[in-house]
């Protein structure tokens, strides 16, 4: 069996779609949704990234506010440009593209933006909100993938097993918490976790997000499950891979995520997303 691809390129172009139709009925009520930006430092990945946000943001009729700030910039400086920002009533989402140079704490610059305004759901009160089943932004690459999966037609995952491989803050962790909340039965796994080819065999939805090139093999996962692969690694032939290995990997799966155009894409159609809803819900 070949599993089908799950197209998330193809999705995040209809959601922009959608998205563009809300921000036109909202700019016509007087109100443009509007993100700000901000970037330290020069990290090339980064640059990318702030990039493909801030074209998809135009795209769709957002306001982007670009600031670039050299990497020597201080904690303070930074904490002071948040702070305008979170009082700006023109300005809805604040991002602060990660990572940040080593001298700046970035726990203390998430924390520092507004709630109402933390698009990318990063700080500790969208954190708990998502704990605890109340109204907040959901971190961006776990709300993609949620899409996807009711876009398959899984809207509740009640009797069915999902694994999420990795524990980070911004996409394992709130990962399994929107997945216990279709109602999945879930296991965190991470890289360390005994036998993990025994755990993620049990896996009807299978995450991973763990930043190792291929390293879910086909040995690894279900007959029939769904697969969604979070990772974006240089393999050691220089081109871009997820952390699963697709091609063996797509013989034994139902469904499956390409990468690139896979769960990528889907990340900044949230982000336009949720920065649509900052600005619906003022
Ligand atoms: N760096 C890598 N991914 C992200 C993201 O989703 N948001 C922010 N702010 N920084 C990142």
């Amino acid at each position: 069996m070949t599993a089908q691809l799950l197209d998330g390129k193809a999705l995040a172009a209809q959601v922009r779609t959608q998205l563009a139709g809300r921000v036109a009925a909202l700019r016509s009520a007087g109100c443009q949704p509007a993100l700000a930006v901000i970037l330290v430092g020069s990290d090339a990945a980064s640059q990318v990234y702030v990039r493909n946000k801030i074209a998809a943001c135009e795209q769709a009729g957002i306001r982007s506010l670009h600031q670039t700030f050299d990497a020597d910039l201080r904690e303070s400086e930074l904490l002071a440009r948040i702070h305008a920002l979170n009082h700006d009533d023109s300005v809805h989402g604040i991002l602060v593209q990660l990572p940040l140079p080593p001298h700046i704490d970035a726990k203390r610059v998430i924390e520092a933006i507004s709630p109402r305004k933390d698009v990318d759901g990063f700080h500790v009160a969208s954190a708990g909100a998502l704990m605890v089943g109340q109204p907040g932004f959901r971190p961006c690459t776990p709300l993609g993938c949620v899409r996807m999966l009711e876009h398959i037609g899984l809207h509740d995952l009640r009797g069915r097993h999902a694994v999420v491989v990795g524990r980070s803050n911004i996409v394992g962790k709130p990962m399994a918490l929107m997945l216990l909340g279709m109602n999945a039965t879930v296991t965190i796994a991470h890289s360390g976790t005994p036998d993990l080819a025994h755990t993620c065999r049990q896996a009807d939805v299978l995450v991973a997000a763990v930043g190792r090139p291929r390293m879910i093999g086909a040995d690894m996962i279900k007959p029939g499950a769904v697969v969604i692969d979070v990772g974006i690694n240089r393999g050691a032939d220089g081109r871009l891979c997820g952390d699963v290995d697709f091609e063996p990997a797509r013989e034994v799966a139902g469904w499956i995520t390409p990468v690139p155009g896979g769960v990528g894409p889907m990340t900044i159609a949230m982000l336009l997303s949720n920065t649509v809803q900052a600005c619906d819900q003022e």
